[in-house]
């Protein structure tokens, strides 16, 4: 059979479909979102070390509804700039856009793909409402400076963690830190629910303003009776069960969802050791001549191999992956440096992307393959040996 190496492998158990099947065979069930969902929540949160979490149908639905939040929060503040990396997912900067800040771009560091502190802390003034990191690629994007300085200047630190389940920073869980944090559950990362996505806090008031948020802003959502109630004496010309406080849409996962979540976590800690020890195979053996190779691993939980070529050459590069049959995605996280898509021309005009070196470099060779639980070691000595011997 011919070699072939996919970006990801199983990741849809055998046990995930007995508990699917089990969940389907009782009687008279609720798929839409019911006690699974509160049951995947609070397991979630025990897991990552938070209070309270939300289940939504995807990653980029946490990070609107976590800006939605900010938004509501800070309404009468004339910050409005919030500070975001030009390598990240498209929906982080759609977040920031879709509810009306300015996106203030910096570039990353090669070693952690994660923002550059200096050009944050450049970038940080009146009118800075908001740090939305990106911890991408399973590496850590946090230090004690970003967080010391944040705190001291009062901005909100948001995590985006969709990449990087497991990741630490000193002995704590990425997506603790932050005020809020988010994660994603699509096919391809560390775990998968089908579609979904987790908002995460230790505040409860953010909490339940996050469940109004994904169930089209409705006050009963909320579940705070003292609340509720307030809301009803206020607005008593409406139906006491639909009180919708805020402009959003549906954005909620369902039952299935949920029971794939709860088992996939079981298994969440000890796939991402497998992980981590194919990572730090795989960098072992990569040729440093060709490739870069000094990333930060502590508390890194990588779910995909970056691989980011040193050459000027465009020559070889999709090319030589697709002829050897490794799948790959182009510019790491989010398919590189977001101040190039289309999307982002209205509203940021940024010519000169000089100052944007690094992600520049990952942007045009910059690269990730998969790094599945499944891996064995043989075939990571094979998809080595071919990227090895890779001529610019
Ligand atoms: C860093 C980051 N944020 C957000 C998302 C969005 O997650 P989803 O695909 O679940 O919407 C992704 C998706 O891959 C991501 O990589």
């Amino acid at each position: 059979m011919r070699f072939n190496h996919p970006l990801m492998y199983n990741n849809f158990t055998n046990l995930d479909l007995v508990k699917v099947k089990q969940l389907l065979s009782k009687r008279n069930i609720i798929l839409t979102q019911s006690d699974q969902v509160e049951k995947f929540e609070k397991a979630w949160s025990k897991w990552l070390g938070v209070k309270y979490s939300t289940f939504v149908n995807s990653g980029s639905s946490a990070n609107f509804i976590s800006i939605k939040i900010l938004n509501i929060l800070s309404n009468n503040s004339k910050k409005n700039e919030i500070i975001i990396p030009t390598l990240t997912w498209v929906s982080d900067v759609n977040s920031v856009i879709m509810n009306g800040y300015k996106p203030v771009f910096v570039d990353v560091n090669l070693s952690n793909l994660s923002m550059n502190v200096d050009q944050v802390l450049k970038k940080i003034n009146k009118k800075t409402l908001a740090v939305f990191i990106t911890h991408a690629q399973g590496f850590n994007g946090l230090n004690d400076r970003l967080l010391k300085e944040l705190k001291k200047r009062k901005i909100h630190l948001i995590e985006d963690v969709c990449e990087s389940h497991g990741a630490k920073y000193k002995n704590k869980k990425l997506g603790s830190y932050g005020l809020i944090s988010n994660f994603s559950f699509y096919y391809a990362h560390h775990m998968t629910t089908i579609e979904g996505g987790m908002i995460c806090t230790n505040n409860k008031k953010i909490f339940e303003i996050s469940k109004m948020l994904r169930s089209h802003g409705m006050v009963r959502e909320a579940k705070n009776n003292i609340f509720e109630k307030k809301m009803i004496n206020k607005y008593k010309d409406l139906s006491k069960k639909f009180i919708f406080l805020y402009p959003t849409l549906n954005f909620r996962n369902n039952e299935i969802g949920a029971t794939i979540g709860l088992n996939q976590l079981k298994s969440l800690n000890k796939n991402n050791k497998k992980r981590t020890i194919n990572f730090k195979f795989f960098l072992k053996k990569l040729d440093s001549k060709k490739y870069f190779i000094n990333f930060d691993l502590v508390g890194s939980s990588n779910y995909a191999f970056p691989l980011i070529l040193n050459t000027k050459s465009l020559k070889v590069r999709d090319k030589y992956l697709t002829i050897n049959n490794i799948e790959f995605r182009r510019g790491n996280a989010g398919g590189g440096n977001q101040l190039r898509q289309p999307y982002i021309k209205e509203f940021v005009k940024i010519k000169n992307f000089s100052k944007f070196k690094n992600v520049e470099r990952i942007h045009f060779f910059g690269y990730y393959i998969g790094n599945y639980p499944d891996l064995k070691k043989e075939k990571i000595v094979k998809i080595v040996h071919i990227l090895n011997k890779i001529k610019f």
